[in-house]
């Protein structure tokens, strides 16, 4: 299969730019209907729906062929051997209060794993991007992790589950580590939050029980900007089991995560 990676990259960051723009306009008018899903906390907008329907009609007239998955229940087949992710507002939390950290996530990929991926966060006008092999880049300019060389210095980002259950297990954990880093921040976003260890605003993100679309265009900006992407016990990044550091801080973050889980 020939893959033009440039076009697909170049679909990935228009549709993240027009949706992160439609939402957040139209936030301006109110937040309009809302229900919930995984639990009574995991909020779902119209505009959630809205994002992800405009990204899935845009891509379904540009790339006919394409197999799609949405957070918001897309699933369809295709047969050119790429399959897109759309988070079409990832942080719903921070949308539904008025907090500027939400974005918009968009990754494609082949049976070699992801192959681009787009990362637009609308407050902020910023558009994180990234090429398999071909490097990272915010706004069009390269950008790179951290060299922040020891834990004690560390910045660490993380995020909680919408189960309490898991939630209260995560806490826990954060409470054995955060004497152990510079401080822990929690942007309630994980693309964003990924894209934040490629451009050294982390020096660490982990979380575990991620949705894929929550991962794949985020994991890939940051493995180009770098950084080491894993599991916690180092093995493959899956959604439900990340890890992403500098990779000086990569080790140390395995040893960290194991003593305080
Ligand atoms: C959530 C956010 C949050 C993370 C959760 C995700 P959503 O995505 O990325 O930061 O902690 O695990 O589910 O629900 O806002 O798309
Ligand atoms: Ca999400
Ligand atoms: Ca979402």
């Amino acid at each position: 299969m020939i893959l033009d990676r440039q076009e697909l990259c170049g679909i990935a960051a228009s549709l993240a730019r027009e949706a992160g723009r439609m939402v957040r306009d139209g936030r301006t008018h109110g937040i309009g209907q809302t229900s919930s899903k995984s639990s009574d906390t995991d909020m779902v907008t119209e505009f959630d729906r809205a994002s992800e329907r405009l990204i899935v009609q845009r891509l379904q007239r540009l790339r006919p062929d394409d197999a799609i998955v949405g957070e918001e229940g897309t699933d369809t087949n295709g047969s050119s051997g790429v399959r897109w992710l759309i988070d079409p507002i990832d942080g719903t939390t921070n949308f539904l209060y008025g907090l500027p950290g939400y974005n918009v996530s968009i990754a494609a990929r082949s049976d070699e794993g992801t192959q681009v991926g787009a990362v637009y966060v609308p407050a902020t006008d910023e558009l994180f991007t990234a090429i398999r092999g071909g490097g990272a880049r915010l706004d069009g300019a390269p950008i790179h992790c951290s060299t922040t060389a020891s834990l004690r210095h560390a910045l660490v980002g993380t995020g909680f589950s919408y189960l309490p259950e898991r939630r209260e297990a995560q806490a826990a954990r954060v409470a054995r580590l955060i004497g152990r880093v510079r401080d822990i921040r929690r942007s309630g976003a994980a693309a964003y939050d990924l894209c934040c260890v490629a451009a050294g605003r982390l020096d660490v993100y982990y979380e575990q029980w991620l949705g894929p679309w929550d991962l794949a265009a985020g994991e890939l900006i940051a493995a180009e900007a770098g950084c080491r992407t894993g599991s916690f016990a180092g093995g493959p990044v899956e959604p439900s089991n990340v890890l992403v550091s500098n990779p000086t801080l990569f080790q140390p973050m395995i040893d960290l995560l194991r003593d305080s889980g």
